[in-house]
């Protein structure tokens, strides 16, 4: 399929010594990874040229080094509603406070990760470009802002950099060097990667919720054989769905199109079948407002043009909010759009990030995710989530799935074994503390755990409720607090739990626990991040002020992780 790309031979960075400042400092804010991966590669590049290179996550960077750097890279992603990474949240507020310093001497660049079907798209990077902007500092690259679809555009942005800093990469133009660019980096351990996935084998595909459950979860093993990929708990599995071939073809139904015409999937001019491409090439459940511009050249009906005009805002939002491409070919049809446009006019299918559950020395050679089915009714019509219901409806033993490993340094065990970890984990958020307590299994470590969990009725929505058990009995889970939500007239929630259990897990951080959450970011996560604080301010008689400063100590020293979505 088109989501492999062949790998391209990088030409060796040839080391000259041009004049200027020989030191770098490259730094990244990264939720998931993505911003650290590409930040890792510019840094590599950098010292290829002969650069002394300070590479550096922005929460673990000291700021008063900040006036020294003569160069100044950032990389750095936005999530939600316009928000840094975690990682990123300290230096972000120190660079727009009083205290930053002027910048004058310094030279800079940005790359901004972000989704376009969000309206603060890439705000974090553009905060940092403007800012350091203002502070003084000479912008020698312009900001690129990708969508997630961003491996084409960030490598632009690279070899614009490395010919900015006085020594081009190649003498040849701009795309061959991307194309090199982003194969020079691939991971030195498997050749397997987010553009040249490997196609897994699906071993298990069993539904973790007992009969009457309202919800499905599944829980997926998937077979890494041959393909050198490793992972640590914590890190994620990315894995490209297709769409739902009964969505697929009403599109390709109500245009009259014709599902064999070959349409291309690839920049190299590969090409698919349209009906091919519509199902694994292409992204068509999500209206971004690019799309939507871009349709309104195909559009023969005047209010689509009507709409994006930037009085009505707030209409298209409400309008783009929970429609599918379906939705935008009927409400704004005639159209002008030949099956060949396809490619011109959708997004790239992006791949689907999940906690991975399972210990790679628990399960040599196999990946576990947790996968819950998302579906639901929007603007009159029965919604899917694409890669759970294709997970949940489409996928059997013996199938393939192109997967990649996506490492997360954000969201790690303790080094120690000692160390005690509290995790808080509801519904499918548990899944990477399977992969830490298999892993601490395996390993034999003697550190103290303590697992927070909750679903909606014990009975149908326990999610590997045998594997606590065991480990329960064999030790290496030390307490379990399970909240379930809807079996009692009042909901309890792991917050709940932890605050009834708030002196002791006081005792825990004290004495060095390591904090996890996962899971839902907009409302468990905000409120578990809220009962920490009152149980920080409780037990430690501190005021809010001191709480958030003593939570934010933790989140410094890798001690608070979250992995929230
Ligand atoms: P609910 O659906 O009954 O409201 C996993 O989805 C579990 O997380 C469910 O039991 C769900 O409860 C619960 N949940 C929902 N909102 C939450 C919140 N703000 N904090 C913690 N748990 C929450």
């Amino acid at each position: 399929g088109a989501v492999l790309e062949a790998p391209v031979s990088a030409p060796a960075a040839v080391p000259a010594a041009p004049q200027g400042p020989r030191e770098a400092t490259v730094l990244f804010g990264s939720q998931t990874g993505n911003a650290q991966r590409l930040a890792g590669r510019l840094a590599d590049k950098l010292k290829g040229q002969g650069f002394d290179v300070t590479l550096s996550a922005m929460s673990q960077y000291k700021t008063n080094n900040l006036k020294k750097a003569g160069y100044l890279f950032i990389v750095v992603s936005t999530h939600g509603e316009g928000d840094p990474p975690d990682n990123a949240l300290t230096f972000h507020e120190f660079l727009h406070s009083k205290r930053a310093p002027k910048l004058d001497g310094t030279k800079f660049a940005v790359l901004a990760l972000g989704d376009t079907s969000y309206e603060f798209f890439c705000k974090t990077g553009q905060d940092f470009d403007a800012r350091l902007a203002e502070l003084g500092a000479e912008r020698i690259v312009d900001r690129v802002d990708c969508d997630v679809d961003f491996e084409d555009a960030a490598a632009g942005w690279i070899a614009a950099v490395e010919k900015a800093v006085g020594q081009a990469a190649a003498p040849s133009a701009a795309p061959a060097a991307a194309a090199a660019a982003s194969a020079a980096s691939a991971p030195a351990e498997s050749e397997y990667s987010r553009s040249n996935p490997f196609m897994a084998e699906v071993l298990e595909n069993i539904n973790l919720n007992g009969r009457g459950s309202d919800r499905e979860t599944r829980h997926l093993e998937l077979s890494l054989e041959g393909s050198g990929l490793t992972y640590a708990p914590g890190d994620a599995l990315g894995v490209y769905p297709q769409n739902d071939p009964a969505l697929v073809d009403e599109i390709i139904a109500f245009m009259g199109w014709n599902p064999d015409e070959p349409v291309a999937t690839g920049k190299d001019g590969e090409k698919s079948p349209l009906r091919e491409a519509l199902l694994r090439h292409y992204e068509i459940t999500v209206l971004t407002k690019p799309l939507l511009e871009k349709a309104a050249a195909f559009s023969r009906n005047g209010k689509l043009a009507e709409l994006l005009k930037p009085e009505n805002k707030d209409e298209l939002k409400a309008y783009a909010n929970g429609r599918d491409l379906l939705d935008l070919l009927r409400d704004y049809e005639p159209w002008n759009l030949a099956a060949g446009d396809v490619p011109a006019l959708l997004r790239k299918m992006p791949p689907r990030l999940y906690s991975i559950a399972s210990s790679l020395n628990a399960h040599p050679d196999e990946v576990h995710l947790t996968i819950r089915k998302v579906e639901y009714e929007a603007h009159g019509r029965e919604r899917k989530g694409v890669c759970s219901v294709y997970a949940s409806e489409r996928l059997e033993p013996g199938d393939k799935v192109p997967v990649f490993i996506q490492h997360n340094s954000n969201f790690k065990l303790p080094a120690d074994p000692e160390t005690p970890v509290i995790m808080v984990g509801p519904g499918t958020g548990v899944a990477p503390f399977r992969a830490f307590l298999e892993e601490r299994e395996e390993l034999g470590a003697a550190g103290k755990t303590w697992l927070f969990y909750g679903d909606r009725h014990f009975v149908t929505d326990f999610l590997y409720q045998t594997d606590w058990q065991r480990m329960l009995k064999d030790g290496v889970l030390t307490k379990l607090d399970v909240a379930f939500s809807r079996d009692t007239e009042e909901k309890v929630y792991v917050q709940h739990r932890m605050l009834e259990n708030g002196e002791e897990l006081y005792k825990w951080l004290q004495e060095g626990a390591h904090v996890y959450v996962c899971g839902d970011e907009k409302h468990m996560a905000h409120d578990v991040h809220a009962a920490l604080l009152d149980i920080v301010g409780r037990y430690g008689g501190l005021s809010p002020e001191e709480a958030a400063a003593y939570v934010a100590r933790l989140q410094e020293q890798g001690r608070y992780q979250r992995d929230v979505y």
